[in-house]
């Protein structure tokens, strides 16, 4: 018998170390929570999705009094932006979230149905998905979902 370490790195910074794009990016999933609707949890998320010809794509979670019928930010902007743009690789992502009004603390980090939606976005173009989890301080950037999504579940 033998053991896996699966290991992840993420790198823990503040928003003035990011780079003027990051900043552009985590600034648009900060506005996009705005649009959220979320009167069920009063937790809204904002997500950004980066194209790889520069336009961004925004989500914010949408609920439902039947709940499941609800959708995260992170899947509103990547459906999004599949559905605009099929052929444009998506490059990087940010979320951003506040509860009843206040910006998380803590780095908001993407729920187990967006992490592996997040995978098929990487499969799909073949390019990793840099994402950018803010808190309202510090930002975790992972260079891909495979540090979320460990075993990742493939076809
Ligand atoms: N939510 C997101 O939009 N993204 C996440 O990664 C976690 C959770 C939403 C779903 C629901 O509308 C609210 O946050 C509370 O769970």
């Amino acid at each position: 018998m033998e053991q896996m370490k699966l290991s992840a790195k993420i790198t823990v910074c503040r928003y003035n170390e990011l780079s003027s794009d990051e900043k552009i990016l985590v600034d648009e999933a900060r506005a996009a929570l705005l649009a959220a609707y979320a009167p069920y949890s009063r937790f809204r998320v904002g997500a950004a999705a980066r194209l790889a010809d520069g336009r961004i794509v925004r989500g914010s979670n949408q609920e439902n009094a039947s709940f499941p019928a609800g959708l995260c930010a992170e899947r509103t902007a990547l459906f999004s932006a599949g559905a605009l743009a099929p052929d444009v690789p998506v490059e990087a992502i940010a979320l951003a979230a506040e509860a009843d009004g206040v910006p998380t603390l803590a780095p908001i980090t993407p729920c187990g149905i967006c992490r592996q939606v997040m995978l098929e976005t990487e499969n799909r173009y073949k390019k990793p998905l840099r994402i950018l989890m803010c808190g309202r301080d510090e930002v975790y950037i992972a260079s891909s979902v495979r540090d979320l999504l460990p075993l990742a579940f493939s076809l």
